[in-house]
């Protein structure tokens, strides 16, 4: 039962409650207005302690579509932050006005040692390069929407393996599911870490630096930018940081159902011409996220039945 809980890491929520989660974000789609009025009375907090746009928003959407409201920060300068505040004395002070907080914070097991503090459930809204939970879930509901059950197929994470804590979520759950395949691709520098590949079977995963040379066996194309905010030198950053761009000429080599995704935002590692291409999912798999968010939010505040 996800009611009262927090969302830290992915592996928090078992995978029959996450089932039961993006069914329940199933019908939200097919019929939103049935929901418009359930976390009425409802208050949740975002407190973002680095910059979103597709998070923040789709979370401060979900609950305004739910009938609840928000209060929050975009910048934590803007709050007593700036005073010196601590992270724990924000959070126990939040948690008296809100029923659930939403954060995210450069700092990784920030929102764990939040959610020792807090009267009240927290949702990790990423946390440095460690994880980001609800880019998965968001991820997970894009696939099952548009590829049908999570088992079965090919995946290729591409981009900055290191820092990216969406390719890290992502891998973690869906090495659970039946049947799925792995290609990490990465420049050398840049690979996935030990810990996340923890788990997954040799057979069952390949490393490469080439994205040409195994785009054709691909069901799914995950794309990510090179976190240039988690790079310790601008060299190196600027080294590595056109390492991908997959444009219509790499597309061509694709299956003709392969998906590409991607948890935005983009820098210059999909052209945009890519955009056009019935196979590029990345800003259906944005809306998907709000409607995961609503799903997960209603069952947190325990609106969402069991
Ligand atoms: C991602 C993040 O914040 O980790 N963005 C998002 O939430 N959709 C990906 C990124 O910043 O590259």
């Amino acid at each position: 039962m996800i009611k009262g809980k927090s969302l830290i890491e992915v592996n928090d929520f078992s995978l029959e409650e996450i089932d039961d989660l993006l069914s329940f974000a199933g019908k939200i789609i097919d019929s939103e207005k049935n929901y418009s009025g359930l976390c009425k009375g409802n208050l949740i907090a975002t407190l973002f302690y680095e910059p979103s746009t597709r998070t923040k928003f789709s979370f401060e959407s979900a609950i305004l579509r739910l009938g609840g409201q928000v209060i929050g920060f975009a910048d934590a300068m803007t709050s007593s932050v700036s005073k010196g505040e601590s992270l724990i004395d924000t959070i126990q002070t939040i948690s008296c006005y809100a029923d659930l907080i939403i954060m995210r914070h450069p700092k990784e097991g920030a929102p764990k040692l939040a959610s020792k503090n807090s009267s009240v459930p927290i949702i990790n809204g990423g946390d440095g390069g460690h994880q980001h939970p609800t880019q998965t879930l968001t991820d997970l509901l894009t696939i099952r929407q548009l590829k049908g059950p999570i088992s079965n197929f090919t995946i290729g994470l591409c981009g900055d393996l290191k820092f990216g804590r969406t390719t890290h979520s992502l891998t973690k759950i869906l090495l659970k599911y039946p049947d799925i395949n792995f290609v990490f691709i990465s420049p050398e520098e840049l690979r996935i870490p030990e810990y996340i590949k923890e788990g997954i079977s040799n057979n069952r995963y390949q490393e490469t630096f080439s994205l040409e040379s195994c785009i054709d066996t691909l069901d799914i194309l995950y794309m990510t930018r090179i976190q240039k905010e988690r790079f310790f030198s601008e060299e190196e950053y600027l080294r590595l940081k056109d390492s991908y761009i997959l444009d219509m000429n790499i597309m061509k080599m694709a299956k003709n159902d392969m998906i590409v995704m991607h948890p935005l935002p983009r820098v210059n590692e999909i052209a945009t011409e890519v955009d056009q291409d019935d196979r590029a999912v990345y800003f259906k798999q944005a809306k998907y996220g709000m409607y995961v968010r609503m799903a997960l939010i209603s069952k947190i505040l325990g609106k969402g039945g069991n």
